[in-house]
């Protein structure tokens, strides 16, 4: 039977039942065509197949599986075959499971280094995120498993996730949120897309016809299935409208009520219904033909390693490394035995083993003494351990100092307030520094923290999260074996005083501005002129690369490209750099980042050798969104290619003109200075304001003000408060951190008696 042929034998009952899952984990079966429930399980960076019982925020453990290195790290790889390998392992173990999509890739713009997820997405740059994003559903989707695109879209931070309102205008969405999510739909195709918890402008992404149909069906040509994330359903009838599939977790037989009725009251045609219907059918039918396959959980635990190896960022190095054969060493911080590899929430895998930095060092044969100095739970220190670490240093050719954010420092559910490490960690290696010895820093974190002692050491690794095998990717690298090759996927900045949207970032309004516009990451700090402490697209490698013979040709009526350049490994060791094309206009009448990449190629060279690569650039690499004509435009102009290793290390630039549009439409402002935001949008600000009323949407926090809310709520959330504190892990911290700013409607998720009370107290 084809799908229109089974859906047009399926009764209304069984639509309204497919429409929202089974259970946490299932898509509900096609009983009368014979179609069994799929699974779908988090992803990204591994799989979380939950046994026990099922939540969806990392707390119960679930079945073994590879954990592979997160987005954060993986994106530093800045080389699409490593995210499609590990796209691939991943299918691999799913259909070893019987899963049949996995919840990622995460291709949200790292608006802020504060975001708590930031270490589930991949870059502040769009282009180098839609790459990545789309070279792991290419993977996956290549062995019949489906992905699940997410978060889409405009969810940028955690504070409030359910119920923010991002205001974003046109186009900032259309260059910067969106573009991630446009690359990997047109140029992978994933099965399912992901809608996110948070407003666009006012209408929640689940209801939002424009960005569900207009703009990812009818501009994309997107041809799969959109679900809900977690709880992100809000209105049924319009979700339908809008082109939202499937709500999860289910079942929501209260929606499906609603379904009915509008249906039967003509509001709601049953051709409406019937094409989310057919597109979930379409997927089913497809995931019932996947085939087993063998693999091998070791060969996983490679890719992994090797994916890790590949990424890992050397941010300083003044002869201190590699290591040498014969050298003496301490290894200082208990994050090198209590190793941090990856965040906590709804990705956290349960991986079948976990490399830490000393057992690889000993597998490595590197000679080391070593001495925690601070707790990897808290980060706190004392003069004990630090007078052990001092005297574990002493004599040392070097010291190995590990450091990082412990978990409670980030996570889903909520956003970091500073980007420091913690203090203990900050006088372990302030003492170390002084004591003269020669560090080796290496850092552990989902995302950039300050660092202060950067210009004090020998060296600097920047590790993010690795996943499983990080342990022993960093002992290849410390070692040698490998040569470095990551390169930052998102600038560091000197101070979080310097972050664009530091004063309109996860404050405690409902209503998030993204006041910066289009100039996010390095497009901000390059065109404000900014010190960073390190740009966008930077690392370091044991050998060194230098460029020249940047050539272009251009076509000034097409809007295309063709650039060449030489790269030499002028250094005495084999190793990958990463070739940076960016462009940008040299005299805009709007306003403008002053660079954009365009594209990007990491490239393996042995000592000596060299290389012409080319690239070919297309329209949008010197395209801006014209709000005027609702399209991406060429200003007609100069415009410079430029090609290099980081956004701050480029050669000098080659000038090409383009002929287009005369008047551009488009905010005019000082370089450096914010456009006036109001005047982003054609009328008022898209705001959300708050009546007062209690309705599905109010947050707790609203609703147990009012005597009503706190009679009814106040006994239900005190017990679920005081068996998290109980509990007292990362995943409760997480819990109780989005507990306030969660709406009711999605209270039930947490505790089916809350979901009672909270349903009458809304009636
Ligand atoms: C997260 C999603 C995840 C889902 C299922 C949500 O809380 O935002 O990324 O896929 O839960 O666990």
């Amino acid at each position: 039977m084809d799908v229109q042929e089974i859906v047009s034998r399926m009764s209304l009952d069984e639509k309204l039942r497919l429409i929202a899952g089974k259970d946490y984990w299932h898509m509900e079966g096609v009983e009368s065509a014979g179609l069994p429930p799929v699974m779908l399980t988090d992803g990204p960076h591994g799989l979380r197949k939950q046994a026990e019982a099922a939540d969806h925020l990392g707390i119960n453990k679930s079945v073994p599986s590879t954990c592979f290195p997160p987005a954060c790290l993986m994106a530093s790889s800045w080389d699409e075959s490593v995210a499609e390998s590990v796209g691939e392992a991943i299918a691999e173990e799913c259909i070893g499971e019987g899963v049949s999509i996995v919840l990622g890739p995460g291709v949200n713009i790292k608006r802020s280094p504060l975001c708590g997820r930031n270490f589930e997405y991949y870059s502040e740059d769009p282009l180098l995120a839609g790459k990545m994003g789309a070279a792991f559903i290419r993977g996956a989707e290549k062995l019949g498993i489906g992905t699940s695109l997410k978060h889409f879209a405009a969810n940028n931070q955690e504070k409030a996730r359910m119920i923010s309102n991002s205001v974003v205008d046109e186009r900032a969405l259309r260059e910067i949120y969106l573009r991630p999510f446009e690359i990997a739909v047109k140029e992978a195709e994933p099965a399912t897309v992901m809608c996110s918890y948070n407003m666009i402008n006012g209408v929640y992404s689940a209801e939002n016809r424009w960005l569900l149909t207009d703009v990812l069906r009818k501009e994309w040509g997107f041809g799969g299935f959109v679900m809900t994330d977690w709880g992100a359903m809000t209105d049924r009838v319009k979700a339908v409208k809008a082109g939202l599939d499937l709500e999860m977790p289910g079942p929501a037989p209260h929606n499906a009520e609603e379904v009915r009725k509008a249906i039967e009251n003509g509001t709601l045609a049953m051709e409406e219904l019937d094409e989310c219907v057919s597109r979930l059918v379409s997927f089913i039918l497809r995931a019932v033909k996947v085939q087993q396959r063998p693999y091998s959980i070791p060969l996983h635990h490679e890719t992994a390693r090797k994916a890790a190896a590949s990424s890992l960022v050397l941010l300083e190095n003044h002869s201190a490394l590699p290591l040498s054969a014969d050298g003496k060493y301490a290894v200082i911080g208990s994050l090198a035995e209590h190793i941090r590899y990856q965040g906590a929430g709804s990705s956290k895998i349960n991986p079948h083993k976990v490399d830490n930095i000393l057992s690889a060092l000993d597998e490595a044969g590197v000679s080391y003494e070593y001495a925690p100095g601070y707790s990897s739970a808290t980060g706190e220190s004392s003069s004990e351990l630090i007078e052990e670490a001092l005297k574990a240093a002493e004599g040392k050719d070097a010291v190995i100092l590990v450091l990082g954010l412990p978990d409670s420092y980030e996570s889903e559910g909520f956003d970091r307030t500073h980007m420091n490490l913690p203090e203990g960690e900050l006088e372990a290696a302030s003492a170390l520094i002084a004591s003269g010895a020669k560090v080796i820093a290496l850092v552990m974190a989902g995302a950039p923290v300050l660092l202060p002692f950067r210009k004090e050491v020998s060296a600097l690794l920047f590790c993010y999260l690795g996943g499983e095998a990080a342990g022993s990717a960093v002992a290849d690298v410390l070692t040698g074996r490998v040569n470095p090759s990551g390169k930052l996927a998102e600038t560091f900045p000197v101070s979080e005083n310097d972050i664009p949207c530091r004063e309109c970032f996860a404050t405690s309004e409902r209503n998030v501005e993204y006041r910066e516009s289009i100039f996010v990451g390095y497009r901000y700090y390059d065109w404000a002129g900014k010190e960073v402490a390190y740009p966008f697209g930077y690392g370091l490698s044991y050998t060194t690369f230098s460029l020249s013979g940047l050539a272009v040709s251009a076509d000034s009526v097409h809007h295309t490209a063709e650039v060449s350049v030489r790269v030499r490994n002028t250094g005495k060791r084999s190793g990958s750099e990463v070739v940076q094309i960016y462009t940008g206009m040299t005299s805009s009448r709007i306003m403008r980042p002053l660079r954009e990449l365009a594209a990007f190629r990491k490239i393996h060279l042995d000592a000596g050798e060299e290389q012409v690569i080319t690239f070919s650039l297309g329209e949008r690499c010197f395209s801006y969104y014209d709000t005027e004509t609702g399209k991406f435009e060429v200003e007609s102009g100069e415009y410079m290619i430029y090609a290099g290793v980081s956004s701050r290390d480029l050669l000098s630039g080659v000038p090409v003109v383009m002929e287009g549009t005369d008047s551009p439409s488009g905010a005019v402002t000082e370089r450096g200075v914010f456009p006036d935001f109001e005047k982003l949008f054609s009328g008022p600000l898209p705001l959300i304001r708050d009546d007062g009323s209690i309705n599905a949407n109010t947050p707790l926090s609203q609703a147990l003000e009012s005597e009503r809310g706190r009679r009814v709520l106040g006994p239900l959330v005190s017990a679920l408060e005081q068996a998290l504190e109980a509990q007292g892990d990362d995943s409760a911290r997480m819990m109780l951190s989005m507990l306030y700013d969660m709406p009711l409607r999605a209270v039930w998720m947490f505790s089916p008696q809350a979901g009672d009370a909270v349903r009458a107290l809304i009636e």
